[in-house]
């Protein structure tokens, strides 16, 4: 018999405001795409030819909203299980009249590997994932050679993996499992500029260093 798969988060409730839960209801059939094992077509997704950026993970879709904003160019998938947050960046694109994300709400490994076409990624943003901080929770953490090989496979030549932590050893953890992985080479830069989250806020509060890694296609 096979086992479930180890997932990289656990659904929680938490708060689910009047706002995000009229944004859910009346935006998501507007800006989201429902999990379907077969790969998009991103001319016919996003109604245009353009960098693909994905993004895993968006927590409430601020740091999602605000770089989506700021590069009109460029198109986002973002990726989150979490429903009070999908009802939050749906809010944030409404308030922002932002025309090029489209949001999935389902495990983002599963989106990566059956909707995402291999070679088609401008950018994939992994930006404070759960750290996971237990030693027996490790096997959880989003960032593992298998994951790391998928999302490799979906970015473009020249297409950038942009992590973010503030935790020191999943940082190392990243470091090592990325350098591993040989469709991957050290990048200098991102495809574009993250701007902080409240995670990012939260780390340098507590003293954390935070940690930005890049890795590229070549
Ligand atoms: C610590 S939060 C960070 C959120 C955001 N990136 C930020 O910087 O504010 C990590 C988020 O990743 C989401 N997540 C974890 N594993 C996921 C997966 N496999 N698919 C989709 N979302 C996932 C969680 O629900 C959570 O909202």
């Amino acid at each position: 018999m096979s086992h479930p798969p180890i997932r990289s988060y656990v659904l929680r409730q938490g708060r689910f405001s009047r706002g995000q839960q009229r944004a859910y209801a009346e935006l998501l059939p507007r800006f989201g795409l429902a999990y379907r094992a077969a790969p998009l077509d991103w001319r016919a997704t996003f109604g245009r030819e353009a960098p693909v950026v994905a993004e895993v993970g968006f927590g409430m879709g601020e740091t999602t909203a605000e770089i989506a904003a700021a590069n009109p160019a460029i198109d986002y998938l973002a990726i989150e299980v979490h429903t009070p947050g999908v009802g939050s960046l749906l809010k944030q694109i409404e308030q922002g009249a932002i025309a090029n994300i489209r949001v999935v709400q389902h495990d983002a490994v599963e989106v990566m590997r059956d909707m995402v076409p291999a070679g088609s990624l401008a950018a994939i943003h992994i930006f404070f994932p759960d750290p996971w901080p237990k030693k027996r929770h490790h096997k959880r953490r989003l960032v593992q050679p298998d994951v790391a090989a998928l999302l490799a496979r979906k970015l473009a030549p020249g297409g950038v993996l942009h992590a973010a932590t503030d935790w020191a050893d999943y940082a190392e953890q990243m470091q090592a499992v990325f350098a591993g992985e040989p469709l991957l080479e050290p990048a200098a830069i991102g495809f574009t500029s993250r701007p902080p989250t409240k995670f990012a806020s939260r780390g340098q509060r507590l003293g954390h260093a935070i940690r930005d890694l890049y890795f590229r296609r070549p």
